[in-house]
Formats: structure tokens, C-alpha cells, sequence
């Protein structure tokens, strides 16, 4: 069901025209879920966010957006929502805290994997044949050359990044055998808020790096651990590579298009092909906020590989998607303005 009215938007050069989507966003009141809306917004794209406030921020429900407060486990409520005739689905809701994974297996098996399984059910049961989804480089587990392009071996070492992986083959068999079609999104360490200021929801009990910087500059934490500095890195912390929200946002816009236009799925590395340790990132954070951010070191963290760098060259060449936003001084600069009450 597209809209007749084109519009031609452009990423960083690179100009596409795109149709008005009717679009369900699943998890769009969340951080990550909330820069994609806004970003379809702004496109274009009309917006229904489907959401169960369970990490999910009231700040960050967008007044131009239809908003439904509902589980994905919730079969009778998905469905009924799915079959008011959506052009496509954005899922990003979905447990993420690689630590809680790993002692509570069972309650991840049920949100990630079974609510999975509601929502292809009820798209196959409302028409809906487009889908995409938040993957996570963690279904890749310990890198065994980086940059790290989707051949890289998938061997997760984590239970949240088994999950992604189930869901990924999920996706592969509906596609053979309902004809949906999906871009599956592997995104490496999303960060930052939107620079002008427009999403201002924050998470909850963050365990990510930058909130918690962001929290120990603006004084709700003591201070900052540093999980290990006796890595094989440049300054013996671990290397990761962060990929700003906005961009992760743009990066949707375009899949979107992409699986639309082409009538085929993808699956893509989302970062930035730069990496940062947690060091650099600690002192650019007392440089941008003026705050001490006091630290401590403490052991490293179990299964913390030392470095992690994406190829994105895929979704460069494919969608045409490049980062625009993921220099450190813009992913911190953007988080601490949220943060700086
Ligand atoms: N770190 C600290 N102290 C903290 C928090 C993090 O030193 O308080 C360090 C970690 O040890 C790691 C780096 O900062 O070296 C980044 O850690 P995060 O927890 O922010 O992110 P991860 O790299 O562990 O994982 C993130 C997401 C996963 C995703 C993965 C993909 O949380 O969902 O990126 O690369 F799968």
C-alpha cells in the first residue's frame, strides 16, 4: 500500500527516492527504537509504535506517531494491531543485557525467541510481507579476524546473541516458505542521542559504557570501572566499535527501500569501521563534559572480547549507507547534552 507521493531524501550524497510507508514499529518508545521512528518521521513514513514501556521511555512517544501500549507475547493484541494494514514492520524490541542472558536463559528464551515467533505469525496472518530487524554483532562471538565483515563464523558466546542468531534463521525459513522478506541489521556498540536534541528518554539502570560514563559526569554514580586494562590493545582496554543511533536510523530508511525495491532480503554489518577504547573514551568524556569522571580498574568482564571492529563495506555498497555521526566527539557531545540536567 505506498503512498503515491515520492519523496527523494538524501544520506551523505547519496540520494534515493523513497515512497510514503504506513510502518509498525515494535520497541520504538526504547533508545535505540526511538532515533529509528524519529528518523522515519522525518522521512516521510507514517508511524504506529507498538510497545510495552518495559525499558520503553514515555518522552521518547513522538506526538505524530499512533502509539499502542502491547506485548509481543500478547498474540491477541499483536494481531489485532498487525492487521490494520501496515506496509512494513521495524522489530527492535527484544531483551539485551548480555550478562542477565546468561543467568536467566529461560526469560530470554521466551521474550526474544517466542515473541519472534507472534510477531512473523500474526504479519503472515495480517499480509505484512516486510520486516526489520535489530541483529546484533554478538552473534558472531570472538572475533577470529576484524574487522569482522558477515562471513565471519557465527558462533555466539553469549545466550542474547544465540537468540539473535535464532531469530536471523527464523527469518530465512519464513522467507522461503511465506515469501516475507527481511533486512536483518547486525549492529556493533550503538551510541549517542540525536544531535538536535529531539529524543531525551533515558535507560534505565544503563550497563552500556557511555551511559555510564554519562552517569558518573553527571554524579549518580561514584564512578566508572574500567573492566580490565590488560588487553593486547593500544592502551591495554578493549576496542570496540560505536556506531551512533542516527546513523543506525538512516541505515533502517534505507534496508527498508532496499528490501521493498529489490523483492530480496539482507543482512548487513551497522558500524562505524572505527574503533575506540574505553580509555579514549573515558578522557574525550572528561574533555567534552569538564566533569573528573573519577574510574577504578577492575577485573576484566567474562567473555569481553579485547577488540571489535565492523566491516561495513556491505551496507556501503548495497544500500549506500555510510556513518555520518560515530566520531567520538559526536557521540559524546550528543549523550552528555541528554545527560546535562
Ligand atoms: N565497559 C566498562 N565499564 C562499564 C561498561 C562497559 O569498562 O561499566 C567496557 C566493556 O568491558 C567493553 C566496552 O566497555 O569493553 C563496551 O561495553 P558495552 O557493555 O557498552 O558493550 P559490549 O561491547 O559488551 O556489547 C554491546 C551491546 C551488545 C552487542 C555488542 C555488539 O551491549 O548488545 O555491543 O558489539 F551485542
Amino acid at each position: 500500500m505506498l503512498r503515491p507521493s515520492a519523496l527523494m531524501l538524501d544520506f551523505g550524497g547519496v540520494s534515493c527516492i523513497s515512497y510514503s510507508m504506513r510502518i509498525f514499529v515494535i520497541g520504538g518508545a526504547g533508545y535505540i527504537g526511538s532515533h529509528v521512528t524519529r528518523g522515519l518521521l522525518d522521512a516521510g513514513h507514517q508511524v504506529c509504535v507498538y510497545d510495552n514501556m518495559s525499558s520503553g521511555a514515555k518522552e521518547n512517544i513522538f506526538p505524530e506517531t499512533r502509539f499502542i501500549h502491547g506485548d509481543i507475547l500478547d498474540y491477541t493484541t499483536l494481531l489485532e494491531a498487525m492487521r490494520e494494514g501496515w506496509d512494513a514492520v521495524v522489530y527492535l524490541a527484544a531483551l539485551k543485557a548480555v550478562g542477565e542472558s546468561m543467568l536467566y536463559p529461560e526469560k530470554y528464551s521466551v521474550n526474544n525467541i517466542n515473541g519472534t515467533v507472534y510477531i512473523l505469525n500474526a504479519m503472515c496472518a495480517a499480509g505484512v510481507k516486510y520486516i526489520c530487524f535489530s541483529s546484533s554483532a554478538a552473534v558472531y562471538g570472538q572475533p577470529v579476524r576484524t574487522p569482522i565483515d558477515e562471513e565471519h563464523p557465527l558462533n555466539p558466546e553469549n545466550f542474547y546473541g544465540f537468540t539473535k542468531l535464532e531469530i536471523e534463521r527464523f527469518l530465512a525459513w519464513y522467507e522461503r516458505l511465506k515469501g516475507l522478506r527481511y533486512a536483518s541489521l547486525r549492529y556493533f556498540n550503538a551510541a549517542g542521542y540525536d544531535t538536535a536534541g529531539r529524543v531525551r528518554g533515558l535507560e534505565r539502570n544503563p550497563a552500556n559504557l557511555l551511559p555510564v560514563i554519562m552517569e558518573t559526569a553527571a554524579g549518580i554514580r561514584p564512578r566508572l570501572q574500567i573492566f580490565g586494562a590488560d588487553y593486547p590493545t593500544r592502551d591495554g582496554t578493549c576496542i570496540r566499535d560505536y556506531i551512533h543511533v542516527s546513523d543506525l536510523a538512516q541505515a533502517h530508511l534505507l534496508a527498508l527501500n532496499f528490501i521493498r525495491e529489490k523483492d530480496e532480503s539482507l543482512t548487513v554489518n551497522l558500524g562505524s569501521e572505527t574503533g575506540l577504547s574505553v580509555r579514549e573514551i573515558v578522557e574525550a568524556s572528561r574533555r567534552i563534559t569538564g566533569k573528573p569522571i573519577p574510574e577504578e580498574i577492575t577485573a576484566r568482564r567474562p567473555g569481553d572480547p579485547a577488540a571489535l571492529t565492523a566491516s561495513a563495506a556491505k551496507a556501503k555498497r548495497l544500500l549506500g549507507w555510510k556513518a555520518r555521526y560515530s566520531d567520538a566527539d559526536t557521540l559524546i557531545s550528543s549523550t552528555w547534552n541528554v545527560y546535562n540536567l
